[in-house]
């Protein structure tokens, strides 16, 4: 049986599908071609990552196809219930790049507390001609340690980041309106763990009281984080978006930004994919990447093998 990965997929689920005997097609068709590709090809599972769209016009035309596969979590690109009512499985990898993301979030957080995104943007460009200057302007640093971080949406991704939180010695505190307590276990490298509890509270108390704030909540039809929420937090708290664009309200953001209500954020994701608009690009107290949460070796890995074992299960 064919599977074309039209979006690409790791190593590790290429070996493991042709292990259990499948062709894997790495090609790259173009969305309006992809019909008839499929056809042509006889192809029994698409997988796609977030750039192809598995709209009805596949799902209806392409008799061949019994698994679309999304190497990732959200599945706004594929009409899920749609291919399901006409007995296509979709499958995706929802825990597979959780560890990745979190650690993407400290990165922005350790990054902007010790002022590195300006930092690394002012030194190639004054490091020669203004280093006392640069010294001054990025001495006010703070630790993480000792602070407080509120999680709003504590469900895989928010779990991983409170994690490496606790880890740090950080005070968690997070909101979700589906979950009242979690029992999270941390564990080291040599196996032992702890398990540690934390009860979820209002999104109020949550911003009321934290230092800094991360997004880990689903697509949603409304903002989560718009002037009212803002104007709860802290004076000069700091927050993080890597959850989907649409989810914070940018220019709520920029304004809170600009009035000094809240001192520094990072998004890794923007309502406008792929152009983010120009005066989140521009702004110095943004520490921005390009929608790149589970862009590491180890989370593609995972998700290529997820996929190759569920794809093997359903046909073998
Ligand atoms: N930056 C990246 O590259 C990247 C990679 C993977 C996932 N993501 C995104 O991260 C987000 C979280 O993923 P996950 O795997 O943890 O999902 P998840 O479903 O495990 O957790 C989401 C949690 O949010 C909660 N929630 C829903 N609505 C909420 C609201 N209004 N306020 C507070 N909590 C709410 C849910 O109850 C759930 O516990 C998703 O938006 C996903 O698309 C981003």
């Amino acid at each position: 049986m064919k599977v074309l990965a039209n979006d690409g997929i790791a190593t590790s689920g290429i070996n493991a599908l042709e292990e259990a005997g499948f062709e894997v097609d790495l090609t790259t068709i173009a969305q309006d071609e992809l019909v008839d590709y499929l056809n042509s090809n006889e192809i029994s599972v698409l997988l796609v990552r977030s750039a192809t769209k598995v709209r009805k016009d596949i799902i209806d035309n392409c008799p061949s196809l019994k698994i679309i596969g999304r190497g990732g979590v959200g599945m706004d690109n594929i009409d899920v219930e749609y291919a399901r009512e006409k007995g296509i499985k979709v499958i995706n990898t929802p825990a597979a790049s959780s560890h990745s993301v979190a650690e993407l979030v400290f990165a922005h957080l350790f990054g902007m507390v010790r002022f590195l995104h300006e930092s690394n943007r002012n030194m190639p460009l004054y490091g020669d001609s203004k280093f006392k200057q640069l010294k001054k302007s990025y001495a006010k640093g703070v630790e993480l340690r000792g602070k407080t971080l509120g999680i709003i949406g504590i469900g895989r991704i928010g779990q991983a980041t409170a994690k490496i939180a606790l880890g740090l010695g950080m005070k968690v505190v997070a909101y979700d309106p589906f979950i009242d307590a979690i029992n999270l276990e941390i564990e080291f490298f040599d196996h032992q763990a702890v398990f540690f509890n934390i009860n979820t509270i209002s999104k109020e108390e949550v911003l009321k009281q934290a230092d800094f704030i991360s997004l880990h909540v689903p697509a949603q039809n409304e903002y989560v984080i718009s002037s009212k929420e803002f104007e709860m937090m802290k004076d000069g708290a700091c927050i993080v978006n890597a959850a989907r664009g649409g989810v914070i309200d940018e220019d709520a953001l920029v304004s809170a930004l600009e009035s000094g209500k809240i001192s520094k954020a990072a998004l890794d994701v923007f309502e406008n994919e792929p152009t983010p608009e120009i005066q989140l690009l521009m702004n110095p107290n943004l520490s921005l990447t390009p929608h790149i949460g589970a862009a590491t070796g180890e989370a593609q890995n995972r998700i290529g093998t997820e996929l190759a074992q569920q794809i093997i299960e359903i046909l073998n």
